[in-house]
C-alpha cells in the first residue's frame, strides 16, 4: 500500500511535485505534450486545495550531469502555462540562492517549474547532498511523486529526496499502478509482449526478464531493423522491412506484420512497448496503426491490453483523438505514460520510486 494524496493536507503548504516531463523536443518545440497533460489532474488537485506554492521538478532527456540548453525545461514551462491558463514561473536552476529567492518571493498560489534535474550529476547518482540542496532551496512541507515514467530509476528525485519529508504519490502514479496491478497479478494467457522502438540497451534485459511471463514475444522497430537476435524460444523478430528510397528500414514489412496480427488475435493479454516503425513519418506508421487497431478491436471484457512507452502511448493517444464518429471504438485497458517503468512494474510488482512511498 502506497501513500496517496489523501494522506496529505496541502492547504497553505509549499508542495514539491516530481513529474516526468521527458517529452520529445525538436528545436525547442514540444512534439507531443501528453506527459504534460497527464500531470494536470494532480496539479489542479493541489491548486484547488490552496497550496501556498507549488514547485515542480522533472528531468528531460539524458544530459548526463551537464548543462545542455537543448534539454532545458523552459519550453515545458510555457506549455504548462498554456494548458493551466495561468502563469508558470521558470527557475533556471534547481538549487542555489537565486532559485531560493525566486520561490520565497513568488506570491501565494504560484506554480514554479525548476530547470532539468539531470543538469546536475547528483540526480542520477541518487546523491543525498543534491537531494538536501533541493530541499534547502525549496523548503517544501511535503512531496508528491507523480513522475510515473521515471520510478524505475533510483535517482535523487525518486529516492533520496522523498525520504527527507512526508511524501505521497500523485493521481497519475496511482492510476497507472492500479491498472498495471490488474495485468501483473492476474494476466490472462496467452500473454504477448510486443517490443519496438530504438533503446535496445534498455529493452534487452526487459525482454530476458519477460521470458517467464510471456507466451509470445515479438520484436519490431529499429531494434529489429538493427539486427536484434535472441535465443528465447517464444520470440519472433521482424524479418522483413519497408524501406525508404535510401534503403533505410523504417517499418516492419508485410510478412512480419501478418505474423504479429496472428499473435495479437490469439493472445489475451497484450503488452506493447515501442512503435514498430518511424510513426512520425507516414507511411512508416502503417504497421503500428494496424496493430493498434487490431488490439483495440478486441473485446475488453475478455482481454487485457497495456500500451506503454512515450512514443507508443503518444501514437495511440493520437489515433484515439483523431477517430471519426463512424469508426468502431478502440479499447485499451491502459495507455501508460511510462515505458521502462511500466515494464519493470509488471516484472517486479513494485518500483524503486514507489518503495519510498510505502505506508507500512
Ligand atoms: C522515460 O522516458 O522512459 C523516462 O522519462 C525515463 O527516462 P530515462 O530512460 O532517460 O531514465
Amino acid at each position: 500500500m502506497y501513500r496517496n494524496l489523501h494522506f496529505l493536507h496541502p492547504e497553505h503548504q509549499t508542495v514539491l511535485l516530481r513529474t516526468d516531463y521527458n517529452v520529445p523536443l525538436k528545436n525547442g518545440i514540444i512534439e507531443n505534450n501528453l506527459r504534460i497533460e497527464k500531470s494536470l489532474p494532480t496539479i489542479q488537485y493541489l491548486l484547488n486545495h490552496q497550496v501556498k506554492k507549488l514547485v515542480i521538478i522533472s528531468h528531460l532527456g539524458r544530459p548526463e550531469g551537464k548543462v545542455m540548453p537543448e534539454f532545458s525545461l523552459k519550453p515545458v514551462a510555457a506549455e504548462l502555462s498554456r494548458l493551466l491558463q495561468r502563469e508558470v514561473f521558470f527557475a533556471p536552476e534547481t538549487t542555489g540562492e537565486a532559485t531560493k529567492q525566486l520561490i520565497s518571493e513568488a506570491p501565494d498560489g504560484t506554480v514554479i517549474l525548476l530547470e532539468n534535474l539531470r543538469f546536475h550529476p547528483g540526480e542520477e547518482d541518487n546523491s543525498l547532498d543534491y537531494a538536501q540542496a533541493i530541499f534547502d532551496t525549496v523548503q517544501p512541507d511535503c512531496f508528491v511523486q507523480d513522475g510515473f515514467g521515471v520510478l524505475h530509476r533510483a535517482h535523487a528525485s525518486t529516492d533520496a529526496l522523498p525520504r527527507l519529508l512526508p511524501s505521497v504519490m500523485g493521481l497519475l502514479v496511482e492510476q497507472e499502478i492500479e491498472n498495471l496491478k490488474k495485468v501483473q497479478e492476474n494476466p490472462l494467457h496467452p500473454v504477448l509482449l510486443i517490443i519496438g522502438g530504438a533503446k535496445v540497451k534498455d529493452k534487452s534485459p526487459l525482454i530476458e526478464h519477460f521470458a517467464s511471463l510471456s507466451d509470445y514475444i515479438f520484436v519490431g522497430g529499429k531494434i529489429a531493423a538493427d539486427g536484434f537476435t535472441s535465443d528465447l524460444p517464444q520470440i519472433t523478430v521482424a524479418s522483413d522491412f519497408t524501406e525508404d528510397e535510401s534503403g533505410a528500414k523504417l517499418d516492419i514489412g508485410p510478412k512480419s506484420l501478418d505474423q504479429l496480427i496472428d499473435l495479437v488475435l490469439k493472445s489475451r493479454t497484450i503488452i506493447w512497448n515501442g512503435t514498430l516503425g518511424l510513426t512520425e513519418k507516414p507511411p512508416f506508421d502503417f504497421a503500428s496503426r494496424i496493430i493498434a487497431e487490431t488490439i483495440g478491436a478486441k473485446n475488453p471484457a475478455e482481454n487485457l491490453s497495456v500500451i506503454c512507452g512515450g512514443d507508443t502511448t503518444g501514437f495511440v493517444e493520437n489515433l484515439l483523438q483523431n477517430r471519426y464518429s463512424d469508426q468502431p471504438p478502440l479499447n485499451f485497458s491502459l495507455v501508460s505514460t511510462g515505458g521502462g517503468a511500466s515494464l519493470e512494474f509488471l516484472i517486479h510488482g513494485t518500483l524503486p520510486g514507489l518503495e519510498v512511498l510505502k505506508s507500512v
